[in-house]
């Protein structure tokens, strides 16, 4: 749990990140603003304090080994099942569902107080044998169903489900993979991802998807217009995964960094969702403090998983890239990156987890200036605590134009059960229940404007996470 110190020093951090504006800037202040003392000692611990989460992959079967469920329990907060949620393991026979394995996981998941990322709703592979053949409408509804089933069984214990996994073709096409649910329409993407809004309204939904690291790749500029679309049509979508399954033919991009910021611009949270990177040694410990290092420098880069505990629990043992031995034991690549997350990052905007009533000053906080897509000014939304009652709070929103703008955009994202119930100062629009989107017109530099709401909390504090864009 985050603490009510944990809470005052973040929002210290973001404080100071208000005064400073910048990108460069607001690292190096968040840096200076974390005492020697905050170092996390372990890896969920260090993540923690920068607002986003450390998660790991998790088997089943292999929760009854001590040493790797006492690894998983003690070092990661965010639990992927590896195989057992996934269309095979969860509809073995059409309309026939088992719950059994992927259960297991969430129950010790939560049972240890950790959030469960779902994986996965609809995949080329994985299919179940009653589903390989199909095509067609039957097949499209055989999909849609199996997504609304089983969304709906782990509603409200999924933090993100990756709806949607490898959907995009390698090479340089750019285009969809080849599938049986690509030909029964191009839609059927943006269809699952609708029927899971509609089975777990609480859920974040991704997209997932790998060799999409770098920015200059096809593929992910396919996957990008895709999101991009969606965003623009109002289709349901929260984040966008990035498997990152590294190895010497497929290295850490140098501009790893930018396909997170360009993503995350969309609008949408980005995570790191089944990292290992093969090889050894220094080599190996300093492309995981890169991928580390990128993600903390992405305000909505909210976590990172790597794909399993130790090297022998890896789909790919013998490339030993996770950050445990085969025994256990810490590896160089640990150490780089504990030490990286304990160095800071951009906060995640609204992660400050903070109980309005343990705010000691209510001095408005701040979110990192998020840039612009194209050129010109930006802006920052600084969020201030209003009053508080037993079942609801007041916030209020201050846009700060830095530079000329035309225009401005502010999305607000709640937290389950949070519902907004009065707006004021702004006309609102809603492409999802727990996210407000507010627009406003020109604003000359350094000038603001603000806006209000009352969140009815439903006994959930934390404050909601405001990020601002600008044309
Ligand atoms: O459990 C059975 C075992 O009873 C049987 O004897 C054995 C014989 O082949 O198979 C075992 O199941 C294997 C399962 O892993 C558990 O080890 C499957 O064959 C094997 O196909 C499966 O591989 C998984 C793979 O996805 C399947 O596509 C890997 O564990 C899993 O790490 C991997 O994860 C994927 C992500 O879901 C998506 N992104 C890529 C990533 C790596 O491939």
């Amino acid at each position: 749990m985050t603490t009510p110190r944990h809470r005052h020093r973040r929002t210290d951090s973001r404080r100071m990140v208000a005064v400073v504006g910048g990108f460069a800037a607001a690292a190096i202040a968040v840096t200076l603003a974390i005492p020697a003392q905050a170092a996390g000692s372990t890896l969920q611990a260090a993540a923690k304090e920068t607002g986003r989460y450390f998660g790991t992959a998790i088997a089943a079967s292999r929760l009854n080994d001590g040493t790797y469920s006492g690894i998983a329990n003690r070092e990661f907060n965010m639990i992927t099942a590896e195989n057992e949620m996934k269309m095979d393991a969860t509809e073995p026979n059409q309309n026939q569902f088992n719950y059994s394995s992927g259960d297991q996981i969430v129950n010790w998941a939560r049972n240890n107080g950790k959030q469960v990322r779902g994986h996965a709703l609809a995949w080329h592979s994985q299919q179940p044998g009653w589903m390989q053949n199909m095509s067609g409408t039957s097949l499209r509804n055989a999909m849609l169903n199996h997504v609304t089933q089983v969304a709906t069984h782990y509603k409200g214990k999924i933090y993100a489900w990756d709806v949607v996994n490898e959907a995009f073709a390698d090479g340089s096409s750019g285009a969809r993979r080849d599938s049986n649910l690509q030909r029964t329409g191009n839609d059927w993407i943006e269809a699952a991802f609708r029927a899971a809004r509609a089975a777990d309204p609480g859920a974040k939904l991704c997209y997932n998807d790998y060799n999409t690291d770098n920015w200059s790749h096809a593929k992910t500029q396919g996957v990008y217009n895709m999101v991009r679309d969606f965003k623009s049509r109002g289709v349901p979508i929260d984040c966008v995964g990035f498997q990152a399954h590294f190895n010497s033919g497929n290295p850490v991009p140098s501009n790893y960094d930018t396909t997170l910021r360009n993503f995350a611009n969309l609008g949408v949270d980005v995570q790191i969702t089944e990292l290992d990177i093969e090889g050894s040694g220094s080599s190996q410990a300093q492309q995981y403090q890169g991928v580390v290092q990128a993600c903390l420098s992405v305000a909505r880069c909210t976590g990172i998983t790597v794909w399993g505990v130790r090297d022998s629990d890896s789909w790919r043992a013998s490339g030993t890239p996770l950050l445990f031995d085969g025994s256990g034991n810490k590896k160089q690549a640990y150490t780089s990156v504990l030490n990286q997350l304990n160095s800071g990052g951009t906060p995640v905007p609204g992660e400050t987890t903070g109980n309005p009533t343990q705010n000691p000053t209510g001095n408005p906080t701040s979110n990192p200036t998020t840039p612009p897509p194209t050129g010109g000014g930006s802006c920052t939304a600084s969020y201030s605590e209003g009053q508080k009652w037993n079942d609801r709070f007041n916030g209020n929103v201050t846009i700060r134009a830095n530079g000329n703008i035309s225009s401005w955009t502010a999305t607000v994202q709640l937290q389950n059960p949070q519902l907004i119930s009065a707006v004021w100062g702004a006309q609102a629009s809603w492409p999802a229940q727990r996210t407000m989107v507010v627009t406003g017109g020109a604003l000359g530099s350094g000038q603001s404007t603000s806006f209000g709401f009352t969140v009815n909390h439903g006994g959930n504090w934390t404050w909601p996470s405001i990020s601002c864009s600008a044309s």
